[in-house]
């Protein structure tokens, strides 16, 4: 078989994992020669959502664009692996509305381990109020209700979290399944 377009579409608070999961995935995908595209909330922001800050408003228009560029990507038969905090239900709902193959991840790690890697430095200054509107802080996050596979990023290695997700594409046939090689 030839791989379908997917998206993969990673949500969960600031510093749950969400980019370093992409970016596991992204490497293993490439060394299987699949056709991969990573769009990620740090990234995009610096191009194409530049002029969006984080309030619900803005945060909509990022996911809606983005949805656009994976709706294109997607349907044309690649893998789209996008992370984004995405904290509305919503907006995550419109996604799966206009993409194809929408598999919703969710990168879940508790508020308090998230506080505590603190890899950016952000909570500090969100728990101090020097940011308003910080997602899980002062800001909402809808967890997803129904999500085709949730990672628990403090409980699992970044194996086990790459492997829930590869094994979810081989089984639903999104990509082929790695040939076990057989022992002679
Ligand atoms: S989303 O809500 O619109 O989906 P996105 O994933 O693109 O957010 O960007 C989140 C990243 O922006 C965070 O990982 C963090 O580095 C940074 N950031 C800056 N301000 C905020 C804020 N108020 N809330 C959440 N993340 C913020």
């Amino acid at each position: 078989m030839t791989q379908q377009g997917f998206t993969l579409w990673l949500t969960g608070l600031s510093g749950a994992g969400k980019t370093t999961v992409a970016v596991a995935l992204e490497k293993e995908f490439q060394q299987r020669g699949l056709l991969i595209e990573r769009l990620d909330g740090d990234t995009v922001r610096e191009g194409l959502t530049r002029d969006l800050g984080f309030s619900k408003e803005d945060r909509d228009k990022n996911i809606e664009r983005v949805s656009f560029v994976a709706r294109l990507l997607s349907r044309n038969r690649v893998g789209v692996v996008a992370s984004f905090i995405s904290p509305y239900r919503e907006a995550r709902a419109k996604v799966r509305e206009l993409t194809t193959n929408f598999i919703e991840v969710y990168v879940n790690a508790p508020l308090e381990v998230c506080a505590a890697r603190d890899v950016k430095g952000l909570y500090a200054k969100a728990f101090a109020g020097q940011i308003q509107g910080f997602t899980g802080v002062n800001d909402p996050y809808e967890a997803p209700e129904n999500p085709e596979i949730v990672l628990h990023t403090d409980l699992e290695t970044l194996e086990q979290s790459v492997g829930k997700i590869i094994d979810y594409l081989e089984s639903h046939h999104l990509i082929p399944a790695l040939e076990v090689e057989k022992a002679s």
